[in-house]
């Protein structure tokens, strides 16, 4: 017999039947919510990830709605213009997802404070995982190459977030503005990257998005850090198709 605890636990249409009738009847009961069962086991993971999709669009589109006054053009380089307009120096700008360095370089460029630091994450080895059709496990391999940039206050830092940001942060101090500029592209990395800096994203703290609009990833990412954490932001620029995006930490 079924346990009230046990029926507690189960999940609706889950729970064992209550035994009814002779013998025939229960086994022909058994028969058909074992197939149930078993077509739910099928079922489910497809249609909750279809309905998780279309959730996500719909949050996606309210969020937008909730932040067009934010738009600021088309480019990226208008929206961390903007970001950068609104921060106190210095500042220790972290980058996940370097590259080829154009936006360290961006960043590094406009910000002259003597006492701003940049620090650029990336494996130099591409991407640890599939993104999308275009973009496979391994796109933006450099070979390991970090970008040359003549400023001593910018530094690298090789390998994957997940195994270098941690023992990174033991020995790290933040002077001024953090400004954290995602865009390692993956929900996995956005989201360790994230969740890891969480402690040193205090009010005033800019975070960056470099496609936010994907709703599998950044937005995924960002969505399940805020709820997670508990952390307000407001909306301080964003390109008009919200692929590029910052906030500021409240
Ligand atoms: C789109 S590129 C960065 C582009 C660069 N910010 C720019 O504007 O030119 C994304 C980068 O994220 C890096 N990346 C993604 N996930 C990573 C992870 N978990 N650890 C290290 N690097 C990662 C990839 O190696 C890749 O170089």
């Amino acid at each position: 017999m079924t346990s009230s605890f046990a029926a507690i636990r189960q999940p609706p249409g889950c729970a064992e039947p209550a035994p009814v009738g002779n013998g025939k009847i229960d086994e022909k009961r058994k028969g058909v919510l074992g197939l149930r069962r078993r077509l739910c086991a099928r079922l489910w993971p497809r249609r909750l990830a279809s309905v998780e999709r279309i959730n996500q669009a719909a949050d996606f589109v309210r969020f937008v709605g909730d932040h067009e006054a934010a738009i600021v053009g088309e480019d990226r380089r208008q929206v961390w213009r903007a970001a950068y307009d609104r921060i106190d120096r210095p500042i220790s700008y972290l980058e996940f997802g370097v590259y080829q360095g154009e936006s360290i370089r961006f960043w590094s460029d406009i910000e002259r404070h003597p006492d701003s630091q940049f620090i650029g994450f990336d494996s130099f080895t591409g991407l640890p995982e599939h993104w999308n059709a275009c973009y496979t496990k391994g796109a933006f391999n450099v070979g390991g190459a970090v970008p040359e940039v003549p400023d001593h206050r910018v530094r690298f830092v090789k390998g994957y977030f997940q195994e270098t940001l941690r023992p990174f942060l033991s020995g790290f101090t933040p002077r001024g503005t953090v400004v954290v500029n995602n865009d390692s592209d993956l929900y996995s990395s956005s989201l360790f990257t994230l969740t890891t800096l969480d402690h040193l994203l205090t009010s005033g703290s800019i975070l960056i998005f470099d496609e936010f609009a994907d709703l599998q990833h950044e937005w995924r990412a960002f969505s399940d850090y805020v709820a997670a954490y508990g952390r307000r932001y407001a909306v301080i620029a964003a390109t008009a198709d919200f692929v590029h995006v910052a906030m500021q930490i409240l």
